[in-house]
């Protein structure tokens, strides 16, 4: 049976608006849902000055509910402060939208996490966030959550790739278990560190193949 979408739901199913990459974004992000395995990108250009959206642009790899929620929050965050986006809610979102069946909640949060992932990736590369935090081995892992394993197109903690996380002075290191030789394994190893490099306590990043 189908679900019970409404209008506005179907309208910006069919039309996103915004839908696409920024090739020279000042921000990005990809973010998985653990409900569904599902993936979003989202991409930022802001004014260095009043810290507002210029554009915005995201990528769904989800359903319909993914898509429309992508759709109506880069128009809600389009031309708001940074400040004022990171309080877009997936309520807001949801209800802009007419609403959404209860078992797509999780869709429209995927939609409003990778919203909130490209800003702080803004901060963290602008030097903008407050309070620093130390880096765990959970944060480790939630970055990770973000790296796609090519081979499946799931990401690596869930496909369980990720042999150990350990921090010590700065320098972070990753095992793999993936052969060194492995046809992904340089573009693994470039994009968990592209996650990992933007937190402020990370000096060094080490990624072990197995051999
Ligand atoms: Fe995965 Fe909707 S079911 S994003």
């Amino acid at each position: 049976m189908p679900l019970p979408y409404s209008e506005k739901v179907m309208e910006h199913f069919r039309q996103p608006r915004n839908v696409g990459r920024i090739e020279d974004a000042d921000a990005k992000s990809i973010e998985g849902s653990p409900a569904c395995g599902d993936m979003v990108a989202v991409y930022l250009k802001v004014d260095r000055e009043s810290l507002r959206i210029d554009d915005i642009k995201f990528e769904s790899y989800g359903c319909a509910s993914n898509i429309a929620t992508g759709s109506i929050i880069t128009e809600l965050a389009k031309g708001k402060t940074l400040e004022e986006a990171k309080h877009i809610t997936w309520k807001q979102a949801s209800e802009a939208l007419g609403g959404l069946p209860p078992i797509k909640t999780h869709c429209s949060i995927l939609a409003v996490d990778g919203l909130r992932a490209a800003i702080e990736n803004y901060e963290e590369r602008h030097g903008l966030i407050r309070e620093h935090k130390p880096t765990t081995i959970e944060v480790i892992r939630k970055r990770l959550k973000r790296v796609m394993n090519p081979m499946v197109g799931l990401d690596l903690v869930r496909t369980k790739v990720v042999k150990d996380i350990e921090i010590a002075d700065g320098v972070v290191r990753v095992a793999i278990d993936l052969p060194a030789d492995h046809q992904f394994a340089a573009n693994i190893r470039e994009e968990i560190s592209e996650k990992i490099q933007p937190l402020w306590d990370v000096q060094k990043i080490v990624v072990e193949f197995t051999e």
